[in-house]
C-alpha cells in the first residue's frame, strides 16, 4: 500500500518572502484558467505514466473523466489547481481538492483539503518547483482555515512531502477495483530512500 499522508500545519518553507532557489526567479504560480483546463489534464496523465502501470487505454478513458471531475470543482470552489510558469512554459501544476470529511471530537469542520495531481516536467524536476507547488497550495487551504491536509504519496513525491513536514498516516483499505501501482526504490541525493515503513506482501510484491 502506497502511503497516505498527512501535515499539521507544515512550519518549514513556508515563510512568506522568502528568496526563490537559484534559477527559479522567473517562476510564476497561477490559478489554472478555463483555457488552461486541457494542460492541467495532460498533467495528470503525464503523472500516471511517470507512476507506471497503466495502459495508454485506461489514460484515454481517465482523461475526459477528469477533465469533468475537476471543471466542476474549480468552477465550485471545492478544488483549487496552480500551473507553474517558466520562460511562457507551463512546466508543473497541482490541485488541492476539499473533500468532504466527517465531523471529529477534534474538529467540526465538514472538508479537509487533499493535495494531488503534483507534476512536474522531467526537464525541470530537481530545483524545488514541486516544493513551491505544494507549498503554495498548503498556504491557501490554511487561508482558508483547514489546520491540515492529507494527500496520497507516488514514490516520487514521497521525500517532497516529508521534508515539508507531511507524515505518514495509518489509512487502510480492503478491496475494491484498486491496485497497488508499482513500487521502486526512489532517489535522495545519490542514495536509495526504501520509504519509510514499506513492506513485502506475502506474495512478495512491494506494497
Ligand atoms: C514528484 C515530483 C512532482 C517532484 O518534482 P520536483 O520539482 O523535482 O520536486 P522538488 O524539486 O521540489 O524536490 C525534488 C528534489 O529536488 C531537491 N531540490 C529542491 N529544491 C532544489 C533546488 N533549488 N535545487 C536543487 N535541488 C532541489 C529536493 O531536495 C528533492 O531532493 P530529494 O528528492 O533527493 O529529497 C516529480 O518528480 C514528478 O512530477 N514525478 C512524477 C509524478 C508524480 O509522482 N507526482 C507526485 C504524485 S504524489
Amino acid at each position: 500500500m502506497l502511503p497516505r499522508m498527512s501535515a499539521e500545519a507544515p512550519k518549514k518553507r513556508l515563510r512568506p518572502g522568502r528568496r526563490p532557489p537559484s534559477g527559479l526567479a522567473h517562476l510564476r504560480l497561477r490559478p489554472v484558467t478555463g483555457s488552461e483546463l486541457g494542460t492541467l489534464v495532460g498533467h495528470r496523465r503525464a503523472m500516471f505514466e511517470a507512476i507506471g502501470g497503466f495502459s495508454a487505454e485506461d489514460l484515454d478513458r481517465a482523461d475526459p473523466r477528469y477533465r469533468r471531475w475537476v471543471r466542476g470543482r474549480l468552477a465550485n470552489g471545492r478544488a483549487e489547481a496552480v500551473l507553474a510558469w517558466l520562460d511562457g512554459a507551463a512546466i508543473g501544476s497541482a490541485v488541492i481538492w476539499y473533500r468532504e470529511d466527517q465531523p471529529r471530537p477534534s474538529s467540526s469542520a465538514l472538508r479537509v483539503p487533499y493535495l494531488m495531481s503534483v507534476y512536474v516536467d522531467p526537464a525541470y524536476r530537481g530545483r524545488g518547483i514541486a516544493t513551491r507547488l505544494t507549498e503554495f497550495l498548503v498556504a491557501r487551504a490554511r487561508t482558508r482555515g483547514f489546520p491540515r491536509v492529507l494527500l496520497h504519496a507516488s514514490r516520487f513525491g514521497r521525500s517532497v512531502y516529508a521534508r515539508l513536514g507531511f507524515e505518514r498516516t495509518w489509512e487502510m483499505r480492503w478491496g475494491g477495483p484498486y491496485r497497488s501501482l508499482p513500487e521502486g526504490p526512489e532517489r535522495r541525493r545519490g542514495r536509495t530512500f526504501q520509504g519509510p515503513g514499506r513492506r513485502r506482501s506475502p506474495r512478495g510484491r512491494l506494497r
